[in-house]
């Protein structure tokens, strides 16, 4: 029987969804992107071999597998082929795997410098963006003024449209942010330059997916970012640009969402965030230290290091509602190995009163106070372990008191960076 399942960033990103889709995609026929861009970064590893994506499909890795961009994503187009031509430099075969939708927004230059441009105007208060350029291209896109990759089959009248951007952009650009213009035939001569290599990967993906469910294939839906960096559903202002929740799915692809059938939540043991906004559990001592360097807590797009704290159930049973989450995949448990105490978020208070829930409101979940249940670590190794039965007992209790928290079995759980690390439940 086919069973179409979706991986979802339960928490701030970088859960390890890259490796998990990875280790996924023995059983189907295609994996599929459908929102944000390459602001994601996803970490595969097999066997001791490291490739990072960041528009491209988890999947590529593997043979017979379609790797599908579907609408909800933004392109850069040179961001793209400088990812495809790394792949190519290690054997793999990418450009007759991947079908990229003449729907995808166009992520321009245009973008790219109103990114930096803001981001240094608000000094202090800046959101810690990628710089990528994700915000100011899915802005053109809903203010219906963007361009798409299909207008490249039509170079007349993508000239227009971008002469009209580039008029628009730069006025910004010049007399807002008193940065460099970008020349419109600079911009134009980038775009067309790319038309011959993309024009056979040009696809309908709304009608391949149609066409694999017609056929009974499964399929797997990767998604990007967190369900805290959603923009309509997160921290915002400090969120992402995109629905990076599980409704995304449907509308960044085509594909309705009574076709699909489990929905995984990926979380960390503990929790990560990179750039700005409010993070109750966020440590600032020697743990958070041991944890960003026993977990190589730097962004695999920027960088950037990440900010390190504990698990935090009222977030992940927030992120269970706003995804429907059918199952968590609990990723990184080994890097937990040295902890004597391992302490996990159970509740917030604020205000002298313990909160019902993960509040909807920035400004109280900034002042809130974390409650703690400390549990005992199990200091020795599970890196790599593969089965259930050999992991210490007190992580076996650790996952069992995450699962009674959470409310929903956990059917992966992570033990190391490579395909192989990985324990399947379910
Ligand atoms: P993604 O954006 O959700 O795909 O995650 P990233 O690739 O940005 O970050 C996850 C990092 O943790 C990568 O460096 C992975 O190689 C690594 N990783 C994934 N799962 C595990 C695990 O179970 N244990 C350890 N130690 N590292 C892991
Ligand atoms: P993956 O898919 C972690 C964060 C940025 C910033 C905010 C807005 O690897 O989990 P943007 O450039 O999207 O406008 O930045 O979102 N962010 C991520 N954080 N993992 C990611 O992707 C992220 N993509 C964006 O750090 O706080
Ligand atoms: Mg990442």
């Amino acid at each position: 029987m086919s069973n179409n399942t979706v991986i979802i960033g339960a928490q701030w990103g970088d859960e390890g969804k890259g490796k998990l889709v990875d280790a996924l995609t023995e059983n189907v026929a295609a994996v599929v992107r459908f929102q944000g861009g390459h602001n994601a970064g996803h970490t595969l590893k097999i066997a001791g071999k490291k490739t990072v994506l960041h528009l491209i499909p988890s999947g590529i890795l593997r043979d017979n597998i379609d790797c599908l961009i579907g609408n909800g994503v933004v392109l850069s187009l040179s961001a793209l082929f400088e990812e495809i031509e790394t792949l190519e430099q290690d054997n793999v075969e990418v450009r007759s795997k991947l079908k990229i939708s003449g729907s995808c927004p166009l992520l321009l230059p245009y973008h790219v410098a109103l990114d930096n441009a803001r981001e240094h105007s608000l000094g202090t208060k800046s959101i810690g963006t990628t710089k990528r350029g994700i915000g100011p291209a899915y802005e053109d896109h809903v203010a219906r003024r963007g361009l798409r990759v299909n207008d490249l089959l039509y170079p007349d009248i993508l000239a227009n449209k971008l002469a009209e951007l580039a008029r628009y952009h730069n006025f910004q650009l010049e007399h807002f942010y008193k940065v460099p213009a970008i020349p419109y035939e600079e911009a134009l001569s980038m775009l067309m330059s790319y038309l011959e290599p993309m024009t056979p990967m040009i696809a309908d993906v709304m009608a391949l997916l149609a066409d694999h469910r017609n056929k009974q294939h499964s399929l797997l839906f990767e998604g990007a970012q967190g369900a805290l960096l959603d923009v309509n559903l997160g921290t915002y202002p400090y969120v992402t640009s995109s629905n990076t929740t599980s409704g995304a799915v449907a509308t960044g692809t085509g594909f309705g969402p009574k076709y699909l059938d489990d929905i995984i939540g990926v979380a960390k043991a503990y929790i990560t965030r990179v750039g700005s906004g409010p993070f109750p559990t966020e440590l600032h001592d020697d743990t958070g230290l041991m944890l960003a360097s026993r977990g190589g807590e730097f962004g695999a797009t920027t960088g950037r290091p990440r900010r390190c704290g504990w698990f935090d159930v009222p977030l992940m049973r927030h992120s269970i509602q706003l995804n429907s989450l059918t199952h968590m995949a609990v990723t990184k448990i080994d890097v937990l190995d040295e902890l004597e105490t391992i302490k996990v978020c159970v509740g917030y208070e604020h205000n002298g009163k313990q909160l019902p829930c993960f509040p909807a409101d920035i400004n109280i979940l900034e002042a809130c106070t974390p409650i703690y249940e400390s549990m005992p670590g199990w200091l020795c190794s599970t890196m790599g372990v593969t089965c259930i039965k050999d992991l210490p007992a007190n992580a076996r209790s650790f996952l069992n008191r995450l699962e009674s928290l959470c409310g929903i079995p956990i059917s992966i759980v992570s033990t190391g960076p490579d395909r192989i690390h990985t324990i399947f439940l379910d």
